[in-house]
């Protein structure tokens, strides 16, 4: 089977500033020591990926003192024009939204609508326009609020399922489900509580299920444009279980990101028209 590309737009924001200075998440060590230009390098292959691929990547100016800036998945969450903004859990790293919001204000042709409640933008909601007429898929229990879920779907006008997250280790929804394009997902089912792994079953029959090595490997925190899918090197078992039902794989490596506790799809937001 031939998958079909969709062209997309991005927006990252180069590491350089990045540092693990603080720990908000599992796999964050202050011991660890990171090398800053080796993961601009890393997120630079990353970048000219996409660009190679014909996607369209805007960047974010890198500020000093906001060492998880490179995880601009986390600043907003875009659909349908619709920039429904971040508001961080973690003091550390609250001043990010502030950069995203003026990138949505300053550009022509997105709206924006300030959050009330803690989200983490994109790190914890999924858009797939063709399941069910359009759908998002929101995670909360460790970073975004529930109420958060309500007030994206009074924002964006689509359909908001939530889906709780129950293993630290993926505190996050975009490290424990990933779009592979428009109407189907990949999730490492563990992630989630019972009730929304039923919910997941239910809604997409067809998922393809990673397992937990990865899932730990970050392979799930994936980037696809419907044809490629572009994840983290290490990942060997789920790129083998994606190529056998017609992707296509990218692999990339960014393994001092991870020490921030992400990956591709961290490094990542897609700005949905
Ligand atoms: N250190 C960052 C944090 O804990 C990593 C964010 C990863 N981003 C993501 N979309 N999962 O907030």
């Amino acid at each position: 089977m031939q998958r079909e590309p969709r062209r997309r737009t991005y927006l990252m924001c180069s590491p350089e500033h990045f540092a693990v200075e603080y720990v908000i998440n599992p796999w964050m060590d202050t011991s660890v020591a990171v090398d800053a230009a080796a993961a601009v390098a890393q997120w630079e292959r990353l970048r000219q990926t996409l660009v190679g691929l014909g996607h369209e990547v805007h960047t974010l100016n890198p500020q000093v003192g906001l060492p998880d800036m490179v995880f601009a998945a986390n600043g907003a969450f875009v659909v349908d024009g619709v920039a429904y903004g971040a508001r961080f859990k973690y003091p550390q790293r609250s001043a990010e939204a502030k950069s995203h919001q003026e990138f949505y204000e300053t550009n022509p042709g997105w709206g924006f609508v300030a959050p009330t409640v803690v989200n983490e933008g994109e790190g914890d909601f999924a858009y797939l326009p063709d399941a069910h007429g359009g759908l998002i898929l929101a995670g909360h229990g460790f970073r975004t609020e529930t109420a958060a879920h309500a007030e994206a779907q009074e924002a964006l006008g689509r359909p908001v399922v939530s889906l709780r997250l129950v293993d630290p280790a993926f505190y996050h929804l975009d490290v424990a489900l990933a779009a592979l394009d428009d109407a189907n997902i990949v999730y490492y089912p563990e992630a989630f509580s019972p009730a929304s792994r039923k919910v997941l079953a239910q809604l997409f029959p067809d998922a393809v299920v990673a397992d937990e090595a990865d899932a730990r490997a970050f392979g799930i925190n994936l980037v696809s444009d419907g044809r490629t899918v572009v994840l983290n090197t290490g990942s060997d078992a789920l790129a083998a279980k994606l190529r056998a039902v017609g992707y296509e794989t990218a692999q990339v490596d960014l393994s001092e990101l991870k020490k921030g506790g992400g990956s591709v799809k961290c490094c990542v937001a897609e700005l949905r028209h």
